[in-house]
C-alpha cells in the first residue's frame, strides 16, 4: 500500500466498514463481527491517519473525542424554540385532551404516535451538508449551551449523514440518556471510588454530556433516541411524525423501536397499559408515555400555547420516587445470626403502593450514605423489588437527627453481637436465638428452597410461637389437628397445607441442601453439592478439603458445611425428614441419563423463567456439559432469558449458537 491513492482508498474503505458496524452496534444492536475485528480496523485506521495527518475528516470514526477540555460551553440560540410538554396524570387527563384535540381538529378521531418519555436530557442536533455541526442542550427552550465536542462521543450519534437522502440543514432532536445498565455500572464504579452517587439516570446522563472534558463523557455509556425533527431546508419532510422516524432511521438515526401507532383513545390506553406492565424489563428509563399527533399538517393547525404544542402531551408513569421521614432504624435478626437493619418510614405511596419500610443493607451501608434517624429520605422503587433508600436529603436537616449504632446485644435473645472480620453483617453469637430458628424455618418452606405452598411467614410465626414446630423437620409431622388449634384455620385450609407439606417431599436435592439453610450455603453451590453427590449423607460425611476443591469460593463455604452437619441440632433435623420420608438423595433418572450435553459448554444470560439460574448450571453439569460465566469463542451455546444484556449482544458478535430457555430444555431433554 505504497501509492497515496492506495492510502486514501483504504482509508475510504475502513471508515466506510467502522461507520457500517458502529450503525450495526451501537444503533440497531445487532453487531456482525466480533469486538476484537472491529477493534482490528480502528487500529488499522487510527495507524493511517496518523501516518497521513491530511487525510482526517472530521466525521472519521476516530475523531470522536477531540481535543482537551474548555472552559466554559458557548451558547447557541435555538432556531425553532424546543418547547416542552403538558403532562396527564390519570386516565380522565388522557381522554379530555383526546376529546380537545378531536373539538379543535373538528373531526372525531386521529391518528396518533405512542413513544416512551425518555428519561434522560433533551438535545438538539444541527447537520450541515451531512456533517454533525452543532449539538445543543434544551437549555431555556430559546438558547442552549454548545456541548457538541461531547455529544460527538456518544457513538449511537452520527456524525454525519448520507448526503444524497439528508437536507442540505437540518436539526433533528432526541433524548440522551445512561441505560440502566451503564447507570448502575457507573454507580459502582464510583462506589468503589468512594465518589458521590447519582441519584437517577437523568442526572448522571445530564452530570456525563455537560462535562468541560470530552473525555469524561465519553468514558460514559450514553445513548439516544431521537424523537423528531425541529426544522429543515434543502428537502420536503415526510407527511406525519411516524414516517419522519423511519426517514430519520433510514439516515442512520436511532429512534425508539417500542413507537406505537393509535388511532383511538382506547388504543392509546391499551398501549400505555402495556408498557407500565413491561417497563421494568426496559433498557432504559421512561417517565412516562408521549402522545403525538401524527400529522404535521394537523400538528401545525393545532399549534402552541405557552410554550407547550397542543398536538402532543406526556402521559406520566406513576413516579417510582419519593421522599418521606425516616421514623426510626430497626434491627431484624436473619436465620444465620445477621443483624439487618431496616428503615421505618412514614408511609408513602409510589407507583401507587404504600411504602411503610425499606431495606438498609448494614451498618457500613448507612454511614456511607450517611442516612440517619429523623431524616429526610429518598426512597426508591424498582419493579418489584424491595423499596430502597437512595439517600437523605441533607437539605432538610434541623440538627436533631440521630447517627444509627448496631445495638451490642441481639434484639431477640440479648446475646453479645459480633462483626466478623471481613464481613459486612453484625450478628448474634447465640445459635439457639429464637430469632433464627424461625427465620431458618422460613427459610425452609420458602420459594427457591423447598417451595411450600400455603406455609408463608405468618403460619410459620403461629406454628412457632405455639411450640408446635421447632425446626424444618417438625413440618412433616404436623397433623391436621395441630393446625386446627390456630386461630382462623378451617379443615380445608388445613387439608391444603398438609397436602402442599407432603408434595414437597420429592424436591430435587439441591433444593434440598440449599433448604436446610446452611451458613453461606446459597442456590449455587447447593446445585453444585447436588450435582457431585448423591445424597445428602456424602456431604454430610465430607472433609473441608473435599469440599473445598469443588468450588473456587475456598475453604470458608466449606467449613461453614462441615461445621453444620457437626451439630446434633442439624442432624436431628435430617433424620426427622429422613423419618418422614423426604427425599434425601438424587433422583435414579437423573443418574441413569445418557450425558446428552457431554462436551458443550453453556453460559446463561438474562432471566429464565422456568429454571433459575443455579438450576439451569446444574442441570448442564448434570447432563455432562459445562456452564461458564463468560461468553468466548469456546463457548457451545448462550442462552438468552429476559432482559439479557452484553452477553448476549457479544455472543451474536461472535456468531455464537444463541438459544432461548425452551431450545435449551428440548436440548437436555426435559422440555
Ligand atoms: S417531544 C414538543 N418525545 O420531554 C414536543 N419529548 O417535557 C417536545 N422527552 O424536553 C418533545 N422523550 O426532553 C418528546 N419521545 C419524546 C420524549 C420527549 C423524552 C422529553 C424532552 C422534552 C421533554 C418535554
Amino acid at each position: 500500500m505504497e501509492s497515496p491513492a492506495d492510502v486514501r482508498e483504504r482509508i475510504d474503505s475502513l471508515r466506510k466498514q467502522i461507520l457500517y458496524h458502529n450503525h450495526q452496534y451501537y444503533v440497531l444492536d445487532s453487531p456482525e463481527i466480533s469486538d476484537e475485528e472491529y477493534d482490528r480496523l480502528f487500529a488499522e485506521l487510527r495507524a493511517l491517519e496518523q501516518q497521513h495527518p491530511d487525510l482526517i475528516a472530521p466525521d472519521s470514526p476516530t475523531q470522536r473525542v477531540g481535543a482537551g477540555p474548555v472552559s466554559a460551553f458557548g451558547v447557541v440560540e435555538h432556531r425553532v424554540p424546543l418547547l416542552s410538554l403538558a403532562n396527564a396524570f390519570a386516565p380522565d387527563d388522557l381522554a379530555a385532551w383526546w376529546r380537545r384535540t378531536s373539538t379543535l381538529l373538528g373531526q372525531l378521531e386521529f391518528d396518533a404516535v405512542c413513544e416512551p418519555k425518555i428519561d434522560g436530557l433533551a438535545v438538539a442536533l444541527t447537520y450541515v451538508n451531512g456533517l454533525l455541526s452543532v449539538g445543543a442542550t434544551r437549555g431555556d427552550g430559546y438558547h442552549g449551551e454548545d456541548i457538541t465536542r461531547n455529544l460527538r462521543t456518544v457513538k449511537s450519534i452520527p456524525l454525519s449523514v448520507p448526503r444524497e437522502s439528508a437536507p442540505t440543514r437540518f436539526e433533528v432532536r432526541g433524548e440522551v440518556y445512561l441505560p440502566r445498565e451503564g447507570f448502575r455500572r457507573l454507580n459502582e464504579h464510583r462506589m468503589q471510588e468512594g465518589l458521590p452517587l447519582f441519584a437517577n439516570p437523568r442526572n448522571a446522563a445530564a452530570g456525563s454530556v455537560r462535562q468541560l472534558d470530552p473525555a469524561v463523557t465519553a468514558e460514559r455509556p450514553l445513548d439516544i433516541f431521537v424523537y423528531g425533527l425541529g426544522w429543515a431546508e434543502g428537502k420536503a419532510r415526510p407527511p406525519t411524525h411516524y414516517e419522519t422516524l423511519a426517514w430519520l432511521r433510514d439516515m442512520g438515526f436511532k429512534t425508539n423501536p417500542l413507537t406505537t401507532r393509535a388511532g383511538t383513545l382506547e388504543e392509546t390506553q391499551r398501549i400505555r397499559d402495556r408498557w407500565v406492565d413491561e417497563r421494568p424489563t426496559w433498557s432504559f428509563e421512561a417517565d412516562g408515555m408521549v402522545v403525538k399527533v401524527n400529522s404535521v399538517h394537523l400538528q401545525e393547525e393545532l399549534g402552541t400555547v405557552a410554550r407547550e404544542p397542543r398536538w402532543a402531551i406526556a402521559y406520566k408513569f406513576a413516579a417510582l420516587q419519593g421522599t418521606t421521614r425516616l421514623k426510626e432504624i430497626r434491627v431484624n435478626v436473619g436465620r444465620t445470626g445477621s443483624l439487618n437493619p431496616y428503615a421505618v418510614l412514614e408511609p408513602v405511596r409510589i407507583g401507587g403502593v404504600l411504602i411503610s419500610q425499606a431495606t438498609l443493607h448494614n451498618e457500613e451501608d448507612i454511614h456511607r450514605k450517611d442516612i440517619r434517624e429523623g431524616d429526610m429520605v429518598i426512597i426508591q422503587r424498582a419493579g418489584d423489588v424491595i423499596p430502597e433508600i437512595v439517600g437523605p436529603v441533607t437539605s432538610l436537616r434541623t440538627g436533631s437527627e440521630q447517627v444509627f449504632h448496631m445495638p451490642a446485644n441481639c434484639p431477640v435473645c440479648g446475646a453479645e453481637v459480633t462483626k466478623p472480620a471481613g464481613e459486612a453483617m453484625h450478628r448474634c453469637t447465640n445459635a439457639a436465638c429464637p430469632a433464627q430458628a424461625l427465620e431458618r424455618i422460613k427459610h425452609f418452606v420458602s420459594r427457591n428452597a423447598m417451595d411450600i405452598e400455603g406455609v408463608g411467614e405468618k403460619l410459620c410465626d403461629a406454628l412457632f410461637a405455639r411450640g408446635i414446630v421447632k425446626d424444618a423437620g417438625d413440618l412433616y409431622s404436623l397433623t391436621k389437628a395441630d393446625l386446627l388449634q390456630l386461630e382462623r384455620m378451617g379443615e380445608k385450609s388445613a387439608e391444603n397445607v398438609l397436602a402442599s407439606i407432603a408434595a414437597s417431599k420429592d424436591r430435587p436435592l439441591g433444593r434440598l441442601l440449599f433448604a436446610l439453610g446452611i451458613p453461606h450455603v446459597g442456590q449455587e453451590y447447593a446445585e453444585l453439592l447436588a450435582g457431585r453427590y448423591r445424597s445428602v449423607d456424602e456431604p454430610a460425611a465430607a472433609g473441608i478439603d473435599e469440599l473445598a476443591e469443588l468450588s473456587s469460593v475456598g475453604p470458608t463455604i466449606a467449613g461453614s458445611v462441615v461445621a453444620f452437619f457437626r451439630l446434633d441440632r442439624n442432624r436431628q433435623i435430617v433424620e426427622k425428614l429422613r423419618a418422614a420420608h423426604v427425599t434425601l438423595s438424587r433422583k435414579e433418572t437423573q443418574e441413569s441419563a445418557n450425558q446428552p450435553l457431554a462436551g458443550l459448554t453453556f453460559v446463561f444470560t438474562g432471566r429464565l423463567s422456568r429454571l433459575s439460574r443455579p438450576e439451569a448450571e446444574a442441570m448442564v453439569a448434570r447432563l455432562g456439559g459445562r456452564a461458564g460465566q463468560d461468553v468466548s469463542r469456546n463457548t457451545s451455546y448462550v442462552v438468552v432469558g429476559e432482559d439479557a444484556g452484553s452477553k448476549a449482544t457479544k455472543a451474536r458478535a461472535l456468531g455464537l449458537k444463541v438459544i432461548d430457555e425452551a431450545e435449551f430444555l428440548q436440548m437436555t431433554g426435559e422440555g
